[in-house]
Order: C-alpha cells, then structure tokens, then sequence
C-alpha cells in the first residue's frame, strides 16, 4: 500500500478519473447559491444538485473534483481524531451515463490496484442496502463486489440508517449506497462487531450513493429522470488510513500548522490530552476560518448564520490559544501557515490573502480582551450558583456583554460539571430582540429579560436611578453603558471612574424612594431626537434613531429617551435598595438593585 501525501493523494485521484473519462471540474464556493436550507456546502454533490435532477452540465456526463466542504454539527466533536469542520471530499459522478457496476469497478480499481493506492483486498470491507418499502435490496453491488473479488463474508447489509444518501437539505436526489471500509487491524468492539458498526476498526473510506430517487417534500420516493452516481471520499481521512496515523491531525496535512502552534505556545502537542485537544481544534478551526473568509464568496464574522459560525470557530480557538499561552497576533501566523499549506491548489487562499489576515486579526482584537473579563465574570457567577444550572439570563448576559457565542458557555459550563438553561437562554434573547427591534426607530439599549411587571417596575427604577446617579455623582460623563434586567433585579452599567462611595450609595436611594412616593404618572411622548434634546431628556442620542423617538417622563425626576415598556406610576413599584456596587471594567460600574412590596 502507498502512502501518499495529501497533496499526491488529491493528484491520484483527479489523474485516475481523468484517465476514466472524467472532467476535472473547480470546487464550487463554501457558501451555496440559492440553497437556503444550509448554511455551507456540505458534500461534493452539493452544488451539482441541478444537474443530479437532469440539467445539462456544460463539462459533460462524467466529473470529478475536489469539493472544499464544512459540516458544523460536530464543532464541539472537534478535538478527537476523526472530527474536523472542514474537510476536502474527493468525488467522481455520473450524470445519467455510468451506474453501479461501473461506479464500484472504478473504486475497485483505485483503491488495490499497484498503480493507484495498492490496498490489499483483505483490508477492505463493504457495506449494501438491505431494502425496504421505498427501495430494493441491492444485490446489484453485492454481486459486483464479490465479482471483483471481494470475499461475501467482507460485506454486510444494512438498512436506510446506514446505507442511504441524501442532501442536507432533505428533499432532492437519493438513494442506497455502498460504503467501503478499511480494517485498522484493532480488535473487534464485540463479537458482532462489522463495517459500519462505528468502532474505530472499521474505517469508512468511500460512499458510492447511486441516486436513482427523488425526495419530494411529502416524502415520497420518485424515480429520477436519469441514474446517477455520486461518491465521496475523504481526503485527509484517507491519507490518515494510507499513512497509518493515529488521526487526520498526525498527517502531512497539518505538520505544518502543528509545528506552528508548538513554537508559538513552546508547548508539546502530545504532551498531555489537554494539548492535544487545544492543539487540534486550533489547527481545526483556524484552517477552516481561512478557507470561509477566503473563499470566493468569502465571509466574515458576525452575529448570523455563516458569520456566527465563523465568529464561533475563531472565538473558540482564541480561547484554547490562550489556554496554550499562545501570544496575541498568534491566530495570523497559523493563518499563514494554512494558506502555505493550500494556497497552490486553492489559489483564492493566496489571492484573499491580505483579507483573511485582516479579518482574523480585527475578530482577535475584538475578542482577546472581553474574553478575560468574560471569564471572570463566569467564575464569579459559577462560584454564586445555587444549582448546577447557569440561568438563560446569565447566559445571554455572557454573550451580550462578553461576546460569548452561547455554545461556547455550554462548554465551558461542561468542563465544570455545569448545565445551562438553553431555552431561557434563547427567551431572553428573543426578549432582546423583541426590543431592540421595537419601532424600526428605536433600538432599546439593554437586556430586559421579559415584560412581566417585576421586570417593566425594575426598569422604571433604572430609569429613576440613573438620573439620581447623574445628581448625587455631579457627573455629566454619567452614562449608561449596559442594562440587564430580569423580574429579580436590575443590574446597570455605567461609566464612572471611582467607587461609589457607601454614603453616595444611600443618597441615590434616598432619590429613588422619594419619586416613587410622590407616585407621579409616567407619559411617554414621541418627538424629534432636537425636541427630546431641548427638553434635556438624557439617553442615547445616536442618529440609528430616526427622525422620532419616545421619551418617558417621570414628573421632575427623570426624562430619559426608551422603548419602553414602563410601569404606569412611580408609585407602583414598592421600595428601592441596592445591593451591589462594583467595578464591571475599566472606567464602568455596575450596579445592581432590587424592589421590595
Ligand atoms: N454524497 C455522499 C457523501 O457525502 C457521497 O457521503
């Protein structure tokens, strides 16, 4: 058997299908076109889905290529020896011209044949379609195999579960598929252990997926126009295999990007299963953040779809980066080390260059330094809990204010035997949402949690506070800087440069109490940003407001421009105390408070 580099390996095949009739077509972007059921391009097939369905291919009935893909179920997954995000999938297709007996012949031949791969046949083990309502048992390829050669006791039946594909987006062209696998030589996991089975002795190489079937979205099964072939193999899983690595991370292929983190962390890769984590996902996650920003529909970070996920990888490696004690600016030069590794066969890594670096660094700069104090605060919080469970509030506080992607919580929460309330997580953010799209002209600094009438009460008092801060402080640089408001507390930032003094503290209260007594009403007025600006309303004067705004006036104690919602009268809502007082960053403090009935 041969052992190939990845790059050799990506050659081979493209030079045995050529050899077969094959044109070599480019990979297609990660980002599909017009498919908004998925947010990356999942397998090779993927962008050839029109012409699986019967369109003319302008490069003819035969294909192949190497297919730049991303799969993002398993971020978390990453880190053992099999999972990474993005791969690259080796494909050969038939467009209605060749079918089963061809397609496994072609595979037959490349994989043992001396002049391709040169695997012995007594490695290789298969698995068919066992039938069902939709589909025949396919004897066809059972019968191929072992007309090849291949011992009937290497190849199994099995059902849809296994041995059917079909696109990610569920509907579209399908059908069963012959998988091949390659025996490690491990022990077998028990005595009915068998290719397919997922232990590790088995590994899947190729997957031969006949589409003869079209998904309809009633979930019918109906004959497609013509019958095609459609494979995959994995290129660096394949070159794990030939290369008898322990994973795809101890290949060639990432040599490379591990020197790169071993220098710059002057730590060793294999040194600890803890290393070896955080070295993988970092050379994981920051191969494929080059090859989304770089690619030719490129992307960038952001808080939606393909640019959370971006976000996600790259504030994921920033963290195990820092766990290794990589320094800042670290996250580029293994940018640099990737685009070497593949900027020559992918030339849109080499022509994106300058962007990709860009983009990493200003994503790194964003992050590095809210990522410390997120960590902080998510200890604070930690050694505060009364249960193992984080609340949806503090999750959505930690992803509001730190930028903690809300998975990225979930794991940190993990590895200290914590859980997050996701659902809550999600009504909070949707609270926020709700919010901050409150009239298009109106964006709601701040977190309420919900509009229940503890949170709308504790609200009216932030309102009240604020101004009262603005008075006992004698500070016009009083500004808020973040609002967080569950039916329990309010929590307010604020930019102030020294502690609040105790006396200072009661003063405010004192404030607060007083308005709430005088159990004035409070009237929202809509009027120009001028007009509230003339009133001497305080608030965010940003331009994103629009022509109008609402302001909500609280008789002489508070005028302040706001979403809203608010409760009716000062005197609603009970007595006010603080709690807390403490620095939240530089420069901001943080109050939070509590109503009494
Ligand atoms: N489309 C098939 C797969 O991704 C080949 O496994």
């Amino acid at each position: 058997m041969r052992s190939l580099t990845s790059r050799e390996l990506r050659q081979l095949y493209l030079d045995f299908f050529r050899s077969k009739g094959h044109a070599v077509i480019n990979s297609a972007s990660l980002i599909p076109e017009n498919d908004p059921t998925v947010l990356f391009t999942t397998a090779g097939m993927h962008p050839l889905v029109p012409y699986l369905m019967g369109e003319k291919h302008p490069e003819g009935r035969r294909l192949c290529d190497v297919q730049k893909c991303v799969r993002t179920g398993d971020i978390d997954e990453v880190g053992d020896a099999s999972h990474c995000t993005f791969f690259e999938m080796l494909g050969n297709w038939s467009l209605g011209d060749y079918f089963k007996k061809e397609s496994i012949a072609f595979s037959f031949e490349f994989l043992t044949s001396k002049e391709w791969l040169g695997i012995p046949k007594d490695r290789l083990y298969f698995t068919c379609f066992e039938g069902d309502e939709n589909a025949p048992r396919d004897t066809v390829s059972f019968d191929r195999w072992v007309e090849l050669g291949v011992d009937p006791s290497h190849i199994v039946f099995l059902p849809k579960k296994n041995n059917w594909w079909g696109p990610a987006g569920q509907t579209g062209p399908c059908g069963p598929d012959t998988e091949i696998f390659y025996d490690t030589g491990a022990e077998p996991c028990s005595p009915s252990c068998h290719a397919g089975c997922d232990c590790p002795k088995y590994l899947e190489i190729w997957n031969n997926v006949f589409m003869e079937y079209n998904k309809t979205a009633e979930g019918k099964y109906e004959p497609l126009k013509q019958k095609n072939v459609d494979t995959g193999m994995g290129l660096d899983r394949t070159v794990a295999t030939l290369q008898g690595a322990e994973s795809v991370f101890d290949t060639d292929a990432f040599s490379d990007i591990i020197a790169k983190i071993a220098e710059l962390s002057h730590k060793n890769y294999k040194d600890s299963p803890e290393n070896i984590k955080a070295f993988r996902i970092i050379a994981d996650h920051i191969r494929c953040a080059v090859f989304m920003i770089g690619d030719q529909r490129g992307i960038t970070p952001s808080n939606v779809d393909q640019g959370y996920i971006l976000r996600r990888l790259i504030r994921r490696s920033i963290r195990f980066s820092m766990q290794l004690g990589i320094p800042e600016k670290g996250l580029c030069e293994i940018a640099k080390v990737v685009i070497a590794q593949y900027g020559s066969f992918y030339t849109e890594l080499e022509d994106n260059r300058d962007k990709i670096l860009s983009e990493l660094q200003r994503e790194e700069n964003r992050f590095a330094s809210t990522l410390k104090k997120g960590i902080r605060e998510f200890n604070k919080l930690r050694s505060t809990l009364e249960s193992t469970k984080i609340g949806g509030v503090d999750a959505f506080h930690l992803y509001d204010t730190y930028g903690f992607p809300i998975e990225f919580t979930v794991e940190l929460a993990a590895e200290n035997g914590l859980t997050v309330d996701i659902p809550a997580f999600h009504e909070a953010f949707k609270a926020h949402q709700a919010l901050s799209q409150a009239g298009a002209e109106q964006r709601f600094k701040g977190g309420l949690a919900d509009n229940t009438e503890a949170t709308t009460s504790l609200h009216t008092a932030t309102h009240l506070m604020h101004t009262a801060l603005r008075k006992v402080l004698n500070d016009e640089s009083v500004a808020q800087k973040g609002s967080n408001i569950t039916p329990e507390r309010l929590r307010f930032d604020f930019s102030f440069p020294r502690k609040v003094t105790p006396e200072e503290l009661r003063e405010v209260e004192r404030l607060v109490n007083e308005a709430i007594a005088a159990d004035v009403p409070i009237v929202c007025e809509e009027m120009t940003v001028d007009d509230a600006k003339a009133q001497g309303a305080i608030g965010l004067f940003e331009s994103k407001y629009g022509s109008k705004v609402k302001v909500y006036t609280m008789g002489e104690f508070s005028k302040e421009i706001c979403g809203g919602p608010h409760a009716e009268r000062t005197g609603e809502l009970g007595s006010f105390h603080i709690i807390k007082e403490e620095a939240s960053s530089a420069g901001v403090r943080r109050i939070k408070a509590v109503l009494k009935k």
